[in-house]
């Protein structure tokens, strides 16, 4: 257990997050189409490898969530993108679930798939140089009926179930049930819904035996959802967030993580930063972004590597915005002139 509490703390150490780069082939894809680019084998590695290779990330970069493609892959100098990553000093990671898929009997709900054979892949991922590793969970919120219990219970199993399966083989789990922003629910309904997630997610954690102390959390944050009227500020969302995480999260876990979904790259980081201005906490509060660290960078390398050095400019200002974050020291003075 104690080496995996030493990846998790090292995970959330002083001023640094995680990026997560671990893309399906449809959501890179996705995201591909907003350049213009086809994903191919060689275009994400291009991209990966564009990424991975910004100096200077690793003062605010401390592990990066892979596909199953990408842990395997090679960039075009050659060298394994793995190596890369390990030469400056950053923790590989690997995706394991296999995706969100409808749940049985519970029309428009998903659960994630991905237990059968994980205790061998999680052997492979090990050797081939991962030490944590993510699962994310969806909760869809809708009316007054969704999510069901089933929906959360289900998952919040799955979860531990997957959590288990990690720490028995060394691999420290990011634990991720995301409740999504998409509909129109208010900040009450999103304060409610994480809450019952996170309890459940918990006693799941609790029952399968799972050290927290070797666990990190990736959960959303408590915010209104985006066709919501009622938007709240910054202030507001960082407070109910923080009350939230304070009822249900037992402090001995390592830290937490959040993940961006779907808020503006700005947004994502004064959230952060709001969190971490206030009183002293349990734990970490950091970030493993998606969209908010990749959103301009991406747009700025539009595919072409002639635009690779703006691409990376603009991607290590996102990581040091978020690194300042964590300690509460970010302002939105710092934003000028690194936009895409
Ligand atoms: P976003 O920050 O884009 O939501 O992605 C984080 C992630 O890893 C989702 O599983």
């Amino acid at each position: 257990m104690q080496a995996l509490q030493t990846t998790a703390q090292q995970l959330v150490a002083e001023g640094k997050g995680i990026l997560a780069a671990d893309e399906s082939f449809a959501t890179i894809a996705k995201r591909f189409k907003s350049i213009a680019l086809d994903a191919t084998e060689k275009s994400r590695a291009s991209y990966r490898e564009m990424l991975f290779s910004t100096a200077g990330i690793e003062d605010y970069v401390s592990g990066v969530i892979l596909f199953d493609e990408t842990i395997r892959q090679k960039g075009a100098s050659g060298k394994k993108l793995v190596d890369l990553l390990l030469s400056k000093g950053i923790v590989p990671g690997i995706k394991v679930d296999t995706g969100a898929k409808p749940l049985a009997l519970c029309p428009k709900e998903k659960v994630t798939e991905g237990l059968d054979g994980l205790r061998e892949r999680l052997q492979e991922y090990y050797q081939l140089g991962a030490r944590f590793a993510k699962w994310r969970a969806v909760i869809t919120v809708a009316d007054s009926t969704l999510p069901s219990a089933t929906c959360i219970n289900t998952n919040a199993h799955a979860l531990a179930r997957y959590a288990a399966l990690c720490q028995e083989q060394n691999i420290v789990p990011i634990v991720e049930p995301e409740v999504l922003m998409d509909g129109e629910h208010d900040i009450e309904r999103g304060a409610a819904v994480t809450t019952q997630v996170l309890q459940a997610t918990f006693t799941q954690l609790h029952q399968q035996r799972v050290v927290l102390a070797g666990t990190l959390l990736k959960p959303n944050m408590v915010i209104a959802a985006k066709d919501c009227p009622q938007q709240q500020d910054t202030t507001t969302v960082a407070s109910r967030t923080v009350a939230c995480l304070r009822h249900c999260v037992p402090a001995p876990l390592s830290g937490i993580v959040f993940l961006s979904g779907g808020q503006s790259e700005q947004a994502a980081t004064a959230h952060l930063n709001a969190m971490n201005s206030g009183e002293a906490l349990p734990w970490r509060l950091s970030f493993s972004y998606g969209r908010a660290l990749q959103h301009s960078a991406l747009q700025a390398w539009g595919g072409k590597s002639k635009n690779k050095a703006k691409a990376q400019r603009i991607f290590l200002h996102r990581c040091r915005m978020n690194s300042l974050a964590t300690r509460g020291e970010y302002r939105t003075e710092l934003e000028s002139g690194e936009k895409a």
